[in-house]
């Protein structure tokens, strides 16, 4: 049957972010927005996941003003975002306050579809996310973590699908962030999840191991709506397929995007000059990546093993650290690796590696035993735990509601340097990165040296 497909185009977030360091700058984003905004994307993924962190920590950028400047250039196209449920844009759970109000913020400045995920999978760390986002008038995309494993089989993310339904997801997304969803396995999924749900449903996949574009053909085919793809610059390698090469792939088939190649092609060598300024960043080295295949463990995470290995001499047992990733997941009840399991699995693996198995561990490690992060998806290794936590029960309760209020204090702390009610929040998710950036702000703006406006505020003088 005929049916248009949705092509939502990740170049201005995954794509720099996968293969850039998240180092695009919004001033290399506008000049070209009026063009993509021109093509009829089913969206453009813009914001959210690492980019916010990286606007204040290396591009003395403010994430919300960057919003706001997407907001007012792309006047027709949808604009999207990656948030990782309770965690936000960040990497610890933050408070109910905290999570209702950034949400409240990201709408208001723009956002229109919310991408929403769980590193373990656990809804009900999606939960008030999603609640928020839909009454604030968001298009809730509900999202589930692809991995593999003896737990994550075929029923296991059908009935994640339905209960995301229940929880009052628009739509669902597969996330394949390590690039492992073979063509046949999505084909099955894709048509499950479409009879048992009912819901539009879209795929991200990374290029990683080289399946991806016949993956999206194969879901095309079994009934999925919208796919994730980049322009073709900043696609490949570890970010997503190519925009081009999926529009000329379904253009023959009943399944049509609809967009014109001439069109893409004009913003395709816009990309490809702004890629060259940022040479030293650029991690794309466009090979297929076996190691992915061989262990399943995502592109990002084996370049931190030989930045990791490096600096302690050890680069000679990578191979033993890679063996021992399927095994430190295995204990700790299978979690996707995804931020932030795959930085808890990844450095406790090392640690096993270089100093014995579980004779040093994090303390990400000790929280994810006691049930800070979530419920694990499979059982945990019961002896590990118990040398590692004792007797203590790990909580069976929603993280979450452990946590007190957060906002109350955190204006009390920020009152001095806040221009706008979205420094608060800035502040409240990294309050270092914060902290320093709207300093440096606030001493550009009054023209005063850094350190005279630290100190001012240190003693509570007004700036
Ligand atoms: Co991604």
């Amino acid at each position: 049957m005929e049916r248009k497909i949705g092509i939502t185009d990740t170049t201005l977030r995954d794509g720099h972010q996968s293969l850039l360091a998240t180092r695009m700058k919004t001033e290399d984003m506008l000049p070209i927005a009026e063009k993509m905004d021109a093509i009829g994307f089913h969206s453009l993924e813009v914001w959210g996941g690492a980019t916010f962190d990286a606007c204040m920590r290396f591009l003395n950028e403010d994430p919300w003003e960057r919003l706001q400047s997407l907001r007012k250039a792309f006047k027709r196209t949808k604009l999207q975002m990656l948030l990782r449920g309770q965690n936000l844009v960040g990497y610890r759970h933050y408070a109910d306050d905290v999570v209702e109000e950034f949400i409240k913020r990201s709408i208001a400045n723009g956002i229109d579809i919310l991408r929403i995920f769980d590193a373990l999978n656990d809804t009900r760390n999606m939960a008030r996310a999603m609640e928020v986002a839909k009454k604030e008038g968001g298009h809730v995309q509900a999202t589930i973590s692809y991995t593999l494993s003896p737990v994550h089989n075929l029923e296991y993310y059908v009935n994640m699908g339905r209960e995301l339904k229940e929880m009052g997801a628009d739509s669902l997304c597969i996330k394949d962030m390590s690039g492992i969803l073979t063509p046949n396995v999505a084909a099955q999924l894709v048509a499950r999840l479409k009879a048992e749900t009912g819901l539009p449903l879209q795929l991200h996949c990374h290029y990683t191991s080289g399946m991806a574009a016949m993956t999206y053909l194969k879901a095309v085919e079994a009934g999925v709506d919208v796919l994730d793809t980049a322009m073709s610059p900043l696609a490949l390698g570890t970010s997503q397929p190519a925009t081009e090469t999926m529009v000329a792939v379904l253009a023959e088939t009943p399944w049509s995007t609809g967009l014109d190649i001439e069109a893409l092609s004009e913003i395709a060598a816009y990309f490809r000059e702004v890629r060259k300024k940022y040479k030293e960043f650029d991690v794309g080295d466009g090979v297929v990546d076996v190691n992915v295949l061989r262990y399943q463990i995502p592109g990002g995470m084996i370049s931190n093993f030989i930045t990791q290995l490096s600096q302690q001499n050890a680069l000679d047992r990578l191979s033993e650290v890679l063996a021992e990733v399927p095994r430190v997941r295995q204990d700790l009840g299978y979690p996707p690796l995804v931020t932030p399991t795959s930085q808890i699995v990844g450095a406790q693996a090392v640690l096993n590696v270089l100093v014995g198995r579980y004779k040093m561990v994090t303390k990400e490690v000790k929280e994810y035993l006691r049930g800070f992060y979530g419920r694990p998806p499979g059982p945990v290794n019961e002896e590990i735990r118990k040398a590692i936590i004792g007797e203590e029960k790990p909580i069976e309760c929603r993280p979450a509601d452990l946590i007190e209020p957060e906002l109350p204090r955190v204006r009390k702390e920020v009152a001095a340097y806040i221009q706008k009610e979205e420094d608060v929040l800035s502040y409240a998710l990294f309050p270092a990165v914060a902290k320093t950036f709207l300093m440096e702000r606030m001493a550009a703006k009054y023209n005063v040296d850094f350190n005279l406006a630290e100190e001012a505020l240190d003693k509570g003088y007004p700036v």
